[in-house]
Order: C-alpha cells, then sequence, then structure tokens
C-alpha cells in the first residue's frame, strides 16, 4: 500500500532523527511491499525563520491532507534564540499547540517501558525495579490550561496573570473512552489521575470518567490525586497499566514517567484524535545543546514510527518488526551515548538508524 507522511522534522536535533526514522520506514517498505511518500512541513523555529510564523495554515493544510504525520521535535534554546523575543503564540512551541489542536488530537499515548537490556540505566533501586515496568500516560492534548483564556493585566497596581482551566464533559469522556480502550487490549486497569480535593474541573473528571467506566465493566478503574502519583510513579511505578490524565497533569507526569525508565531517548508517542490521522513524535524534546553532532538518540522517532504503522495504517506485523529490530541491536550491545555502559559500543545518530534498519532488511 501507500501511504502519504507529512514529515515535520523541526529544530534541534529533530532532522538527524527524522531522517533515521524515514530509513527505517524504507526498509519495512522494501519488505513488506508499501511505499511511505513523505511530504516535509516546517514548523516551529525553522518555520519562524522562513515564514515569520511557527507554523503556517499552507503546513497544517498539509499535514491534515497526509495519512499521518511524523514530528522529530520543535524549540531552541530559550535563555539565548531569537525565537523567543516575540509574542507566546508565535514562538516554536505554539507551532506544536496549534497543529495538535488543528487536527483534534486529543489524545497524547506515551508509553514508560524498561528494556530489559536498558536497566542499568534506571534510576530506581532493583527491589523497586523487579521484573522491568510498562505503562502509558494517556494525556489530554487540547484542553484544560493550556488552551484555556488567559491574560496578563494590572490589578490594583499589581502586574497579574491569569491562566484559566476548562473542561467540559466531552473532553473528558472521549479521553476516557481512548484510555478504556487502550487498557482493554493491555492489562485492564486504568488510574485516572487528578486533583478532585482542590479544582472543580477536576471533581467534574473524576465523575465523567466513573460515569464512562460504566460501558467497560471488564476494566478497573481507579482514581488517585496527581501529587500522590507523582510519588508514587518512583516508589512503586509497577502498580500502573494505563494512567488517565487532563493536559498539564499528563505533561509533567509523563516526563516523570519518561525519567524512571532512564531512558527518554527511547521513549515514543502519538497523538490522536477519532481519525486514523495521527502524529508520532518521541517524547523527548529538540535538544539544541546536542543538534548537529551526530550524538541523538534516533530510538525513540523510531519507535514513533513503529506506532504510526499500528494505530495509523493497521500494519502490527509491520510495528512489531521495527520494535524488535531495536530491541535486536541493544541485545548486541550498541548504544548512543544517553544509554552507553561500559563494555558496549558506542554508535552515532546514523549509525543507530543504519543498523535497526539492518535487521529489517
Ligand atoms: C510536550 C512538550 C510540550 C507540551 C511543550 C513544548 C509545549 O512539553 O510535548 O510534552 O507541554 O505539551
Ligand atoms: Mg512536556
Amino acid at each position: 500500500m501507500n501511504f502519504n507522511i507529512a514529515v515535520i522534522p523541526g529544530d534541534g536535533i529533530g532532522p538527524e532523527i527524522i531522517r533515521e526514522a524515514r530509513k527505517v520506514l524504507d526498509a519495512i517498505g522494501v519488505q513488506y511491499s508499501h511505499s511511505f511518500s513523505y511530504t516535509e512541513v516546517l514548523m516551529g523555529g525553522v518555520s519562524i525563520d522562513a515564514t515569520g510564523v511557527p507554523l503556517t495554515e499552507e503546513a497544517l493544510l498539509t499535514a491534515k491532507n497526509s495519512d499521518s504525520v511524523l514530528l522529530g521535535a520543535v524549540g531552541g534554546d530559550v535563555g539565548k534564540s531569537s525565537w523567543y523575543d516575540v509574542a507566546p503564540n508565535l514562538r516554536p512551541e505554539a507551532g506544536l499547540l496549534a497543529i495538535r489542536k488543528g487536527l483534534n488530537l486529543f489524545a497524547n499515548i506515551r508509553p514508560a517501558i524498561l528494556f530489559s537490556e536498558l536497566k542499568s540505566a534506571c534510576p530506581l533501586r532493583e527491589d523497586i525495579i523487579g521484573d522491568g515496568f510498562d505503562f502509558v500516560v494517556m494525556r489530554e492534548l487540547t484542553g484544560g490550561l493550556y488552551f484555556g483564556d488567559r491574560w496578563t493585566k494590572e490589578v490594583d497596581g499589581l502586574r497579574t496573570a491569569t491562566d484559566t482551566l476548562v473542561y467540559n464533559e466531552q473532553e473528558i469522556a472521549r479521553i476516557a473512552r481512548q484510555a478504556f480502550e487502550i487498557a482493554r487490549k493491555r492489562r485492564k486497569k486504568v488510574c485516572s489521575v487528578d486533583k478532585a480535593n482542590v479544582l472543580d474541573s477536576s471533581r467534574l473528571w473524576r465523575q465523567v470518567t466513573k460515569e464512562v467506566s460504566m460501558e467497560y465493566p471488564d476494566v478497573e478503574l481507579t482514581d488517585m490525586l496527581v501529587d500522590n502519583c507523582a510519588m508514587q510513579l518512583v516508589k512503586d511505578p509497577k502498580q500502573f497499566d494505563v494512567i488517565l490524565t487532563e493536559n498539564m497533569f499528563g505533561d509533567i507526569l509523563s516526563d516523570e514517567a519518561s525519567m524512571v525508565t532512564g531512558s527518554i531517548g527511547m521513549l515514543a508517542s502519538a497523538s490522536l484524535g477519532d481519525t486514523k490521522l495521527g502524529l508520532y513524535e518521541p517524547s523527548h524534546g529538540s535538544a539544541p545543546d546536542i543538534a548537529g553532532q551526530n550524538k541523538a538518540n534516533p530510538i525513540a522517532t523510531i519507535l514513533s514510527a513503529a506506532m504510526m504503522l499500528r494505530y495509523s495504517f493497521d500494519l502490527d506485523a509491520e510495528a512489531n518488526k521495527v520494535e524488535a529490530a531495536v530491541k535486536e541491536v541493544l541485545k548486541k550491545g550498541y548504544r548512543t551515548i544517553d544509554i552507553m555502559s561500559p563494555g558496549k559500543t558506542l554508535v552515532g545518530c546514523d549509525k543507530m538508524g543504519d543498523l535497526i534498519a539492518g535487521e529489517i532488511m
């Protein structure tokens, strides 16, 4: 089959890691007789440089008309880059928020898996790790604080800033359904995370999630307060299967989740909506400090491409193949610098891509 992929290399290490993911997709194409055509789309800092805005209408339209979107990373060095000398809605990250909203990608799935080959990179104690953990954070992506009205003005002679956190029951119900659906394919446990002891939006979240859970009697639903969840993630991550939470809590908890695996350079993510069109990107950022040095770990992007094969194209065998290839290369002892340990073979970004593509061919 032929699939049209909108590719957004973006900023920093984005172009390097995307190049390697394309190598791997092309290897899959050859082996399984698919053709992937790529249309490059500008977003983030590179788009600001070329067009003055982080995402043009035309770029968004190209993404909309594709079968799926593969993204590297956007953003620069906040202290140094001139991309940040402008209003917040014109900065690189605004492009990311705009494409999520524009494509109605309300469900963000970030798996946190401890790869057995990389146990030594995990910062948790061995008795906590046990035989590893494997959970996903399902983050609401197009509502809450990130999309609420905000303003800064003088109130009673003081500069005062306001951000609003709004959720309606529909927004909560549709992400909850996604979480229950994913849980059904896993260990059938959803832990909904909120701050219902303080926030109205959280109280509604808890109530609606409970209502939706009635449609899924085979899935166990528990609730947890977000501060407790932050603690439980380092105390006993094995307890989690699917963590369901709102936008900002999910932003924070998914970074924590990736760190407890010890290898943020390994973690993929998928942003999905009501259709097959999804946006796939590594969970890590643009790492401007190592950009262009062939040091980046392309595995998170490669595994994001695998998620694309699975969720957007329904190519399960092909997705499994990519994941198996990654595991095989790790088993053979190849490591990028971020996951390097004594006795292993250090390789650069391009070599890592070659090795994984090589396992597929
Ligand atoms: C992420 C990032 C973004 C977010 C930023 C860059 C706006 O942190 O994808 O987690 O907060 O959603
Ligand atoms: Mg984040």
